[in-house]
């Protein structure tokens, strides 16, 4: 629509004339983008190849360098996309929606500032273009120029510019759309693997009566996976799938199930026949039942080929149910039931170790070791009982990654190991966002991060609200509040990842890096006080 009214103007002001030459770059540019376009491309790729674009246009001044920021709900702009310039985790700041307000209005719509606020180029006198991006009527936001102050448009070059903006704004929104599928994609695949999950939190609910266990329990068992390195496909079956090892229960009688004392050679042959009733509810040829269903089926072979149900050994057993095997009598020992005491960690990783070979496929029970410190944290990330604040955890140092972007501090520190220790998890969760971001391994990982980070945070809260109220905090009230106000903020973040993922995933990565920094140095360390007392 827009560019009728462009064209409207040019007649208007007699500007019809136009330069053979230019005519002919903008065909061939936009020609470019069309092409580029229409393959997987990423934005910071389609904007390289304009600028070599842009460098064959004679007579257009525009420099080496150019970016794409668009705008969120709150009309808020985030730098998107760049080329031959800092990437938005540097400019991030300058795109704030003030700096446009000083801008110039040209014919169509394009916009262009003489006075950026960004002190690195203020000293190279440039001028911006804002060429803006729309979707219909529905502004996206813009594709920046830089020029030369004294550079003035000439109306051919506007015309250029409106083209251009046309041609982007069109790849923009594909872009936008192959994200959006993305992300549909994921919710797809977790609503799939919650279905599958319920029915595994359904039968620990009834044996154990404590969810954890099966969150440590497929946490532990992606520790040792990673050790392993197991493909990626298969470590996200293992973490899904694992949680479903007991379901089986379902069909065994209360009496024996809930008995307190020793099972009775009889009642023992009925509770071994819970792995075969496993495999019997988990049919189903997908990728994720046929994983549940081995893990199921053969979480109590022996690698000695002692167990059952079948007696297989060795490397018959399924790789997926010899790490299972290993993550659940692990943290089964180090639990307590209500028929035993928890055991220590040492005795029971003592106890794994020395069923390797017998009970355990050696490689698993080596990494399993390997995994410790990272078995120890989950242990104390998922933790069943009330948390006693003063009972001082020995926790192996957490190695600082290489080339965080948020890198813990000690001032972060608020002196309680494990409120600590879920500080620094979320930062490590906010930089595997970083990761995939920077990466650009697209919406689905991004969906499933920012999923797993506000599901962490969540678990987070609610231990520090109840360490909070055991120890008196004054105002929790308002401690609560501020942490629903982040929930609620993370999900609105996350429902608009439908709608304009592009903007979204900075928006995300920005709001929990500062709110959490912000929250953990002025609210969290109010608890140090009280603790340290
Ligand atoms: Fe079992
Ligand atoms: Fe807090
Ligand atoms: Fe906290």
């Amino acid at each position: 629509m827009y560019r009728n009214e462009f064209h409207r103007l040019l007649c208007l002001y007699g500007l019809s004339m136009k330069d053979e030459s230019i005519l002919q770059h903008i065909r061939n540019a936009v020609f470019e983008l069309s092409v580029t376009g229409n393959t997987t491309l990423g934005l910071d790729a389609m904007l390289e190849k304009l600028l070599a674009e842009l460098g064959r246009v004679h007579d257009l001044p525009v420099e080496q360098r150019c970016a794409i920021v668009l705008v969120n709900s709150h009309g808020k702009y985030f730098q998107v996309a760049q080329a031959g310039m800092e990437s938005a985790w540097n400019a991030s700041a300058f795109w704030q929606s003030p700096s446009f307000d000083k801008a110039v209005a040209l014919p169509g719509g394009l916009v262009k500032t003489c006075q950026p606020d960004d002190p690195e180029i203020q000293n190279e006198k440039s001028q911006l273009f804002l060429l803006p991006l729309n979707e219909e009527d529905k502004h996206l936001g813009y594709l920046i120029l830089f020029a030369p102050c004294s550079y003035q448009p000439l109306p051919a070059h506007v015309d250029f510019f409106m083209e251009l903006a046309y041609a982007v704004s069109g790849f923009v929104q594909r872009a936008q759309a192959r994200e959006i599928q993305q992300v549909y994609k994921h919710e797809l695949e977790e609503a799939h693997a919650q279905a599958i999950q319920s029915l595994g939190i359904a039968s620990e609910y009834r044996d154990t009566e404590t969810g954890w266990h099966i969150m440590r329990m497929s946490n532990i068992a992606l520790a040792i996976a990673k050790v392993l390195r197991l493909p990626a496909n298969q470590m996200e079956l293992l973490y899904v799938a694992a949680p479903m090892h007991d379901v089986g229960k379902i069909g065994i009688a209360d009496e024996i199930l809930l008995k307190r004392g020793k099972l009775t050679p009889d009642e023992f042959a009925i509770m071994k026949t819970h792995t075969s009733i496993g495999v019997s509810i988990l049919s189903g040829s997908d990728p994720m039942m046929v994983a549940a269903r081995e893990i199921a089926g053969a979480h109590h072979e022996r690698w000695d080929g002692t167990g059952y149900p079948v007696g297989l050994a060795g490397e018959q057993i399924p790789m997926l149910a010899r790490i299972s095997a290993v993550a659940d009598v692990f943290d089964a020992l180090t639990s307590i039931r209500p028929y035993k005491q928890a055991w220590s960690i040492e005795e029971a990783a003592r106890f794994i170790i020395s069923e390797s070979g017998k009970s355990f496929d050696p490689a698993v029970v080596c990494a399993f070791e390997v995994a410790m410190p990272e078995i120890l944290r989950i242990r104390e990330l998922y933790r069943d009982e009330i948390i006693d604040p003063n009972k001082h955890l020995t926790l192996p140092p957490l190695p600082q990654r290489a080339n965080a972007w948020i890198k813990w501090k000690d001032d972060f520190r608020i002196g309680i190991d494990v409120i600590d220790a879920h500080h620094r998890y979320l930062f490590d969760l906010i930089n595997d966002l970083f990761d995939v971001i920077n990466h650009r391994h697209g919406s689905h990982e991004i969906a499933k991060l920012l999923k797993a980070t506000v599901t962490y945070a969540k678990v987070h809260f609610r231990t520090e609200e109840k360490m909070m109220e055991h120890c008196g905090f004054e105002d929790l009230q308002r401690h609560e509040k501020q942490h629903q106000a982040f929930e609620a903020k993370a999900r609105e973040l996350y429902e608009n990842l439908y709608t304009n993922p592009l903007v979204v995933q900075f928006n995300a990565l920005f709001f929990l890096r500062d709110w959490l920094v912000h929250h953990i140095c002025a609210e969290d360390i109010k608890l140090k006080s009280l603790v340290t007392a």
